[in-house]
């Protein structure tokens, strides 16, 4: 694949990884990745990032389509997360760099990770400028998004944001824009992505878009590092509307019962939840964990504010993969959650209790006592499940008709 053309010799010379299913270890990633570099041609050249290690090859054989590597004058590692700062070392000692620039977080993660010996680091401040020719750069912390090093470069006479993992989609495809993508598929992966990565810093969010706002940035072209590249006015507007509602979280008319079960009961007991959701109009998916990663969970949370968690009990505690679910939900810090708890046991029944207490440690408003069944479960259980599913659906509906 040839680099791609954003703009007035700015250049796309990332990667496109195909083949990725388990993003950073902790997200399923079925459309793939993309390590997105960007180049920009000017009396001083830029390369802003680099690709992940495996794709060093690929980055290189891109940017010499456009120039000599050794043309480089100045490389931005704007986060130095393995994806994109993993061919750091090579680009460095290929391109003989100026300089390298990066965030006083980032000067400190690279010397701790990279052997950075001789390396012309130079720590940008916050809202510094640097000036390459026609253009000027303007680099903006954006710590914990979603790293404590993360920054963003944005051109200023060609409004370009190069956004890093902000605005990111885990897509791999030969199209680089998003109006060449399909919505639908678009959308969906955004969700997933700010889901399972961004969600915990949507407060900074907030901060980091009304900052852009009193700043009075303005936006041609949106450039992630992952994903697609944003570039209409109203492709634009969609993306920075879709981060408002994501990190605001505000109900949802959705809900998710998620269980394990080792011989069938709570697996039972969550259909009985989901008519109980039914029989108040509240649309609802089941997920069963033991056939699902954690990260569906989160996925299907970006569609619902509902979530009703039930799990067997087995050596005094839910079972292994609820309890993977519970730590990797409650990490992500959620919020406006209605929600309840439910299991079956056949010894001493201490998982719904617990589930109970987790949901409310995460700031779920919990609308009901937990639902146990002894091995069942019987026709009062699951009664008791059906009333559970209707209350939490009651319960979300005064929220979203609030
Ligand atoms: Fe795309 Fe934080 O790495």
């Amino acid at each position: 694949m040839q680099p791609v053309l954003l703009k007035n010799n700015i250049y796309w010379v990332g990667a496109v990884d195909y083949n990725l299913r388990n993003f950073h270890r902790y997200s399923r990633s079925p459309m793939g990745s993309t390590y997105n570099a960007y180049l920009v041609k000017d009396e001083k050249n830029v390369l802003f990032d680099t690709v992940d290690e495996e794709y060093v090859d690929e980055l290189l054989k891109r940017i010499s389509e456009v120039m000599d590597p050794s043309e480089i004058d100045y490389i931005v590692c704007n986060h130095m997360e393995k994806d994109h700062a993993g061919s750091i070392e090579r680009i460095v000692e290929v391109c003989k760099p100026e300089k390298v620039f990066c965030s006083v977080m980032g000067e400190k993660s690279l010397k701790a990770q990279f052997n950075t010996e001789g390396w012309p680091i130079h720590v940008v401040k916050d809202g510094e400028r640097l000036n390459i020719g026609k253009r000027n750069i303007t680099f903006l912390e954006t710590r914990m998004l979603h790293w404590p090093d993360s920054m963003v470069s944005y051109l200023e006479e060609d409004k370009v944001l190069f956004s890093n993992d902000a605005f990111g989609q885990n897509v791999a495809t030969s199209r680089r824009f998003v109006d060449e993508y399909e919505r639908p598929l678009l959308l969906q992966a955004m969700k997933d992505y700010y889901y399972n990565i961004i969600l915990p810093y949507s407060p900074l969010v907030m901060k980091t878009l009304d900052r852009i706002t009193k700043l009075g940035l303005q936006f041609d072209i949106i450039a992630p590092d992952h994903g697609l590249i944003f570039r209409t006015p109203e492709d634009i507007k969609f993306l920075l509307d879709t981060y408002v509602e994501m990190a605001t979280q505000p109900y949802k008319l959705n809900a998710i019962v998620a269980y394990e079960s080792l011989w069938g009961a709570t697996k039972k007991m969550a259909y009985a939840v989901g008519d109980g959701l039914q029989s108040v109009g509240v649309p609802f998916t089941i997920i069963d964990v033991q056939e699902n990663h954690c990260s569906a969970v989160m996925n299907a949370l970006a569609d619902s504010s509902a979530l009703v968690l039930g799990s067997s009990t087995r050596n005094n505690m839910p079972l292994v993969n609820m309890l993977g679910v519970i730590a990797n939900t409650k990490g992500l810090k959620p919020k406006n959650l209605v929600g309840g708890a439910f299991g079956s046991y056949g010894w001493s029944g201490e998982s719904a209790k617990m589930i109970h207490d987790e949901l409310v440690a995460m700031g779920v408003e919990v609308v009901a006592e937990p639902v146990r069944a002894y091995f069942g479960p019987n026709e009062d259980e699951l009664k008791a499940c059906f009333e559970l599913g209707r209350k939490v659906g009651l319960a979300l509906k005064e929220k979203v008709n609030a």
